[in-house]
């Protein structure tokens, strides 16, 4: 325990006003701004054998290099089967992907999994190997040396929050199923992949611990930039995570988007359902204070009385903090408390319009749908 503690103590002393977020001590192989692979899907068709119609249909799609992009939808719309379309689990029978320009294809499937981590639901740990083996198993395949190997395993289990000496002779039945989970991330980032790939990963756990490794997630993600393509169902998590979130529907892309966008201005009835659109307060819950903020210019009042909210926190709790204080704004704070923006009531009622479900945009080709009015204020 102490090592990580020790970590975080340092890493706490080290914040001070206007500085970027505390490099950890500990050397991780993975650099920051290291190598991130662009993913291309072109027209990708996948038909299971008797099925009326494809699990995957005609997808084009690009993920950029270093974007943290989620795959949303309802069960059964082709998430799984798209993502394991891309480590070539399953081949698609018509159309291609790209990764950095090269088809999946060019390379032999298990060379091209090595390059690709992947993250499932439960983990997907082999019960008979200890914490350790399993974090090492690429490693091994590549022909690390056992000390560089023992170095990352190490490593990469404080950065995952599991103190090596505690916790590399386990073996998955003795840990708790969030503890699984943080296995499984440093077991797939063990050989410094470019793009990561996670289905559901967070999906058996209960709503704290899912919670706080999502947080933990974006935190590894902001620090190593690599590609992620993150299947859910579940919208809040996905707004959560992502920069940006494709919306499936039966085996279809309906809308590529920022999640500021899928919630203000969904593509169709279909994606403002999921969303849950026309209830405001659920709208509110789902909009990061920071994506509608206003600049923080010199001069704007930081005092005591000027109440402060993260920019992560959702417009929902940032409604009731000023209701609750009766302030004018708020100061909108990063992640080492410098601030960024601010926040006035207005702009919260702009983000509780009524909707506009996109469909002036794509014009009459597009069913139209109803919209509700907006609740008198
Ligand atoms: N191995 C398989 N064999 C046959 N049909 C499959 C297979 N895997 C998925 N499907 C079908 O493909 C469709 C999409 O499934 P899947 O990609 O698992 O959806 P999701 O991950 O979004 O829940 C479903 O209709 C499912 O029944
Ligand atoms: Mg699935």
């Amino acid at each position: 325990m102490l090592a990580g503690c020790g970590d975080s103590l340092y890493a706490y002393a080290s914040l001070t006003p206007g500085t970027s977020a505390p490099r950890r001590r500990t050397a991780i192989a993975t650099e920051p701004g290291g190598h991130a692979a662009a993913i291309t899907f072109e027209s990708v068709v996948k038909t299971w054998p008797g099925a009326t119609r494809p699990a995957v249909d005609h997808v084009s799609l690009t993920v950029e290099p270093g974007r943290f992009v989620v795959l949303l939808g309802p069960s059964g719309c082709g998430k799984t089967t798209l993502l394991k379309l891309v480590n070539r689990l399953y081949e698609p029978d018509g159309g291609q992907i790209l990764i950095d320009g090269q088809t999946t294809t060019a390379l032999p499937a298990p060379e091209l999994r090595r390059r690709i981590g992947y993250v499932i639901q439960q983990a997907g740990l082999f019960p008979h190997y200890t914490v350790e083996a399993n974090v090492a198993v690429v490693p091994g395949l590549l022909g690390w040396d056992k000390s560089r190997i023992r170095a990352r395993v190490d490593d990469l289990l404080e950065l995952v929050g599991l103190p090596p000496a505690e916790y590399r002779q386990r073996y998955p039945s003795q840990l708790s199923g969030g503890e699984q989970q943080r296995v499984g991330i440093a077991r797939a980032l063990a050989a410094e992949p470019p793009t990561l790939l996670m289905d559901e990963p967070f999906g058996a756990l209960d709503a704290i611990t899912r919670t706080r490794l999502q947080d933990e997630l974006r935190r590894i993600h902001n620090r190593f930039g690599q590609t992620i393509l993150f299947v859910t169902h579940d919208i809040e998590e996905a707004v959560r995570l992502a920069d940006k979130i494709v919306v499936m529907r039966t085996g279809e892309v309906v809308q590529y988007d920022s999640p500021l966008a899928i919630v203000m201005e969904p593509a169709d009835a279909f994606v403002a359902d999921l969303v849950g659109a026309d209830d405001v307060l659920r709208r509110l819950s789902l909009i990061e204070t920071g994506s509608v903020a206003g600049p923080f210019r010199p001069g704007d009042p930081i005092s005591p009385e000027v109440p402060a909210i993260s920019r992560r926190s959702m417009l929902r709790e940032a409604l009731e903090l000023l209701l609750e204080r009766g302030a004018p704004q708020l100061v909108v704070i990063d992640e080492d408390a410098n601030p960024v923006g601010t926040l006035r009531l207005s702009d919260v009622q702009t983000a509780s319009a009524p909707l506009r479900h996109g469909d002036e945009a794509t014009g009459a080709d597009v069913a139209p749908v109803p919209v509700r009015p907006a609740p008198a204020r």
